[in-house]
């Protein structure tokens, strides 16, 4: 018996890396699978439909059920006939795994406007769009009175949740996505839906493009080492947050090799009050020594 037995999911970006691994765990855990891809280059230009069907082909071989489907996923009526095409072939949607993404990394001072938009486009709005068309889906099963056990896993990074200089687009877009992962998860949670982010590490053409990180993310030389940085390595984490019966909701975790670490969501820590407001020159004597960066010379 599979963990994900009868649960129809989406992974979007699953044609390559580690959507592709999501895609064909599932399908192993009993998952019928819709494998979206437009099989874009890694900077998000082009289209070829041939990742994600080979995806497909092989969880067919394997004896599993899959699709695939070619749409963007940060247009709006390409996700909602991603939605309406995975009710349509398999009768059912539990779960939606938002894992596409592209990278346009440059220093802020020499980023264009189309290297920003185009990072924040696909991941920003790549996630918003399926969410909303899923969650209007679960929305009326609900209306009409079915009951609903669904999950939404989101796809953050460290980029963003603690910051990589050269990525400024990329990393506001994966802090942006722990944001709307809290956010959504607050708001669907009354309709049955659970909402989690994960931030993983992996080796994929991504990684293997960034700068110092090529040689990081190589493969042990030794076959019976075990790889920290193998793709695969992220998908059962992202199978048991799609599971009908998992607790966890609006988390974020980090996910590499054999650990999983819990995000802790932005806090406030130090407090300085006093009961008027406060003079310039006041915040300039008392602020940095509470808050601990020390006063300029
Ligand atoms: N590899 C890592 O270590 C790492 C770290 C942090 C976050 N991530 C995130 O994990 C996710 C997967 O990345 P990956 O490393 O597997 O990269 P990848 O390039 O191998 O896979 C991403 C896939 O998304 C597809 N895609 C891009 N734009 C799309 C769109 N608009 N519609 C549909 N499909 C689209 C691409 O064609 C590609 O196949 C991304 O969101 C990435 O930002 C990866």
């Amino acid at each position: 018996m599979g963990a994900l037995d009868g649960r129809v999911a989406i992974i979007t970006g699953a044609g390559r890396g580690i959507g592709r691994e999501h895609a064909l765990l599932f399908a192993s855990e009993g998952a019928k699978v819709v494998v979206n891809d437009l099989g874009g280059a890694i900077d998000g230009s082009g289209d070829d439909r041939s990742p994600a069907q080979q995806v497909v082909d092989e969880i067919l071989a394997m004896g599993g059920e899959a699709i695939a489907n070619d749409d963007n996923v940060a247009d709006w009526e390409g996700g909602q006939r991603l939605v309406a095409s995975t009710v349509e072939a398999f009768g059912d949607l539990h779960v939606l795994v938002n894992n596409a993404g592209i990278l346009r990394d440059k220093m802020l001072v020499n980023m264009s406007p189309e290297e920003w938009d185009s990072v924040i486009h696909v991941h920003l709005k790549g996630h918003f769009v399926p969410t909303r068309h899923a969650a209007g889906y679960w929305r009326e099963q609900i209306k009409a009175g079915r009951e609903v056990r669904a999950a939404i896993v989101n796809t953050s990074s460290t980029s963003g949740l603690l910051g990589n200089p050269g990525q400024t687009n990329y990393g506001a877009a994966k802090a942006g996505i722990a944001a709307f992962t809290v956010i959504a998860a607050a708001e669907l949670s009354r309709y049955g839906v659970r909402v989690n982010a994960i931030a993983p590490a992996a080796r994929t053409r991504m990684t293997e493009a960034t700068p110092g990180l090529g040689d990081i993310v190589k493969a042990p030389t030794d076959p019976g080492k075990f790889d920290i940085w193998d793709p695969a390595n992220i998908s059962p984490l992202v199978a048991y947050l799609s599971t009908e019966t998992c607790p966890l909701n609006g988390k974020v975790l980090f996910v590499q090799g054999g650990q999983v670490r819990l995000f802790q969501p932005w806090t406030m820590t130090e407090t300085l009050e006093k009961s008027d407001r406060w003079t310039v020159a006041e915040l300039a004597e008392q602020l940095p020594g509470v808050i601990g960066v020390g006063t300029p010379d």
